[in-house]
């Protein structure tokens, strides 16, 4: 770095290192590129149609179509509340945390493994961290493979970390399911030391899961290329509705001994979207590793966020603490993921009923948050333009928008823009 007291004392250097004076810093910036599901969401707040149905933002709601607030986030607000618990810097988490953070993740066989695990901004500043790590220490190809189609944050979050992105093949859009020939022929052909991100599970925005076998033979193809495994795994629960059927992808890998990176988040399984809590873990091969590489996470998190907010982590710690409150959090992660599931299938019926000759069957094989109805971009604007039904252009719907109040309508409109 040059001190600018030595600067100051040779005009021509200075000359050098200040760029020439300019009209305006900020002109002829190029748009970034707009998010293509907050567009149509905005759009459709200020629709006056009384009978508009959002089915874009990846968030759950009720049967009244209203967010949803956990009863058992609130009993753990009110026991922060009544504890008077401090607002202190919150470092890294705190191990109680960062501890039943991991587990909920690896479940009880494996959490004595080596790993360094460290709280961050939800799932979002929790891929990011891993990145910008990765991106710092990892001696393998700076290849990150994503699945095609992905979250749409997912390439640029790694390229913005400096790391190269490639699609690996993932799902047939004429069958509706995992292009299994594709996918593992895209797996065989990944160069030795590159790195993988896998969806663990409600897969955005496909809704399409490989099944454990699968997940099984990936492992397989994977286990000689010394491969880093990167899991984001933001839908944790919200599949099945239970967290450890949902966990079985990272079990696996780590079990059989790969690489595993995984990003956490507590936005979906416990309704915390905006409250920003979740974790970032690297699985070492011994508990010496563990030391440096949780003072480089904690260095670049300080460089980028700070610190991450404390009021999700103590709400996370009074539900993994308390063990009636955690049962009823993990029966509200059902009673969630149950309503999806009574959609789906009414979903389908309802389809049948009006006469619909489409082909629906793919609303039950899939899981998670979503519908990738396959619908085509026009079909989709025709939703949204001529019946204020709000989905994303490359088809996905969220469920939870659906209830039994307006599933008649959405039915309807399915049904006329598919003739
Ligand atoms: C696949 C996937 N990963 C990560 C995220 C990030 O979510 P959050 O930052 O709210 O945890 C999302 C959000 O929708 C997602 O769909």
């Amino acid at each position: 770095m040059v001190r600018l007291t030595s600067l100051l004392r040779d005009p021509l250097k200075l000359k050098q290192a200040v760029p020439p004076a300019v009209q305006s810093w900020w002109n002829n910036v190029p748009l970034g590129p707009p998010d293509v599901i907050l567009g149509i969401y905005e759009a459709h707040k200020v629709d006056p149609n009384p009978n508009k149905v959002d089915l874009t933002v990846g968030a759950y709601r009720d049967e009244n179509g209203k967010p949803y607030v956990l009863k058992t986030i609130l009993k753990a607000e009110q026991k922060i509340v009544d504890k008077c618990l401090d607002k202190e810097y919150n470092d890294i988490g705190s191990e109680y945390f960062r501890e039943v953070t991991y587990r909920l993740a690896v479940g009880k066989e494996l959490s004595d493994r080596a790993h360094v695990s460290v709280q961050s901004i939800s799932g979002s500043g929790s891929i990011k961290l891993a990145a910008e790590t990765i991106s710092r220490l990892y001696k393998g190809n700076k290849l990150m493979f994503i699945p095609n189609p992905s979250w749409a944050y997912h390439a640029p979050m790694f390229e913005l970390s400096g790391m190269n992105t490639a699609f690996y093949r993932y799902y047939d859009d004429r069958t509706h399911e995992i292009d299994h020939s594709g996918l593992m022929t895209d797996l065989m052909h990944m160069p030795d030391n590159a790195m993988v991100l896998f969806q663990m599970v409600g897969h955005n925005p496909t809704a399409t899961d490989p099944t454990n076998e699968q997940w099984r033979e990936m492992s397989k193809i994977l286990k000689n290329k010394n491969v880093l495994v990167f899991f984001d795994m933001a839908y944790q629960g919200f599949a099945s509705g239970c967290v450890d059927t949902d966990a079985f992808a990272v079990r696996h890998f780590i079990e059989e001994g790969h690489k595993v990176v995984f990003a956490q988040s507590y936005s979906k399984n416990m309704g915390m979207y905006s409250v920003r809590v979740g974790a970032t873990t690297f699985m070492v091969d011994k508990k010496e590793e563990a030391e440096s590489l949780m003072e480089v996470m904690k260095h670049l998190a300080m460089c980028c966020y700070g610190q991450p907010p404390i009021h999700g982590s103590q709400v996370v710690e009074e539900i993994f603490r308390d063990e009636k409150l955690h049962q009823e959090w993990k029966d509200e992660l059902k009673m969630m993921t149950g309503r999806i599931h009574k959609m789906r299938h009414l979903l389908k019926r309802k389809l049948e009923e009006i006469g619909s000759s489409h082909d629906w069957s793919h609303v039950l094989k899939q899981q998670g948050m979503f519908f990738y109805s396959g619908l085509s971009v026009e079909q989709c604007e025709s939703l949204i333009r001529d019946h204020s039904i709000y989905v994303v252009k490359n088809g996905r719907m969220a469920i939870p928008g659906i209830n039994e109040k307006n599933v008649d309508y959405v039915v309807k409109c399915l049904h006329e823009v598919t003739k």
